[in-house]
């Protein structure tokens, strides 16, 4: 069985400190990318608290921790990939970022076997593979928040995307990675967003029409059909800009008025209410 031994991330925000997390604890040597010396620096930190906060709730001992930090390099220069046999980008939710990230990725990568991975959550994984020389190893691998604890990956094969690619993404996840994985269609949202983004946006229009409080909104998902947050606290973990940039593709391919952001959604991103990682969001985290 093929053993992917050296793992690069690009992108150490949410979702990409939560993969490099998970893969340096199961005993992958990771390199995870920045775009500057700071923001590689901020996603150490990230990580480290997160591993002293498995240590504290007793979920990890000290030398657990220890090794896993021992596996993490950081780099702001990602002609430092070169060597590594399988890539997650997990940038910003934006379409020009994200090409020219997989662009760069696919000159630098050596191993011409090596697979390019897109954490996007909403893009066309097949407009980002036809970007690079090599489509045929590139594919989505969607990942959730947070990623220690959410078991899920959905696995995006695109048009372009080899049989090969597939297969060996899907044993990379669950043999190494330890995650359960869902095949789900190349269209936007893939299965998941696909159902759950209406859901928060019929939440945040429901805030936005006066009708109910953010609170009881919340209160009454958690304890009428146990979800363990409510929509609008799920919306402040998943990022109100990643929220409407998902709306945005939604609405963009289905054309249809369940996927268009509301108005609300908008002011809030322009404001700066970004949810947990600005402090504020429909609650306040100061
Ligand atoms: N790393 C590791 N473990 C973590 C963690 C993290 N970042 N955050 C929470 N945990 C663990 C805690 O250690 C705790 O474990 P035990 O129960 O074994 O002690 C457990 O998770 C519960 O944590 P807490 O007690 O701190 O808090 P909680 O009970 O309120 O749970 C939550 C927090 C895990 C976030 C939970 O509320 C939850 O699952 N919420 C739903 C999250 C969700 O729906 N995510 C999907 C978002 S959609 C997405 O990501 C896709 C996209 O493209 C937008």
């Amino acid at each position: 069985m093929e053993t992917i031994a050296r793992l690069g991330v690009v992108g150490c925000g949410l979702m990409g400190s939560g993969i490099a997390e998970v893969a340096a604890l199961r005993g992958i040597d990771v390199l995870a990318a920045e775009a500057t010396r700071e923001a590689a620096e901020a996603g150490r930190r990230r990580i480290t608290g997160s591993l002293d906060r498995g240590v504290l709730r007793g979920k990890i001992s000290e030398e657990v921790r220890d090794l896993a930090l021992a596996r993490l390099s950081f780099t702001h220069d990602l002609g430092n990939m070169a060597d590594r046999q399988f890539v997650i980008e997990a940038v910003a939710e934006n379409r020009d970022i994200k090409t020219n990230v997989i662009q760069t990725l696919d000159k630098v990568v050596a191993d011409p076997r090596a697979v390019l991975a897109t954490n996007t959550s909403s893009l066309p994984i097949v407009d980002l593979a036809v970007a690079t020389e090599r489509p045929e190893q590139v594919i989505g691998m969607h990942f959730f928040n947070p990623v220690p604890v959410q078991t899920l990956v959905e696995l995006i094969p695109a048009l372009t995307t080899a049989e090969d690619t597939l297969d060996r993404t899907r044993r990379f996840a669950t043999e190494q990675l330890g995650k359960v994985t869902v095949q789900a269609p190349d269209r936007s949202g893939f299965v998941v967003n696909a159902l759950l983004v209406p859901y928060l946006l019929a939440a945040v229009r429901m805030v936005e029409s006066g009708s109910a409080s953010a609170e009881d909104i919340d209160r009454g998902m958690e304890l009428g059909c146990a979800h363990p947050m409510g929509p609008l606290r799920l919306l402040d973990l998943v990022g109100l800009d990643t929220a409407q940039a998902i709306a945005d593709s939604l609405y963009d391919e289905y054309r249809e008025p369940l996927y268009a952001p509301p108005a609300l959604l908008r002011r809030m991103v322009a404001a700066g209410r970004l949810g947990r990682k600005s402090g504020r969001g429909f609650y306040d985290y100061s």
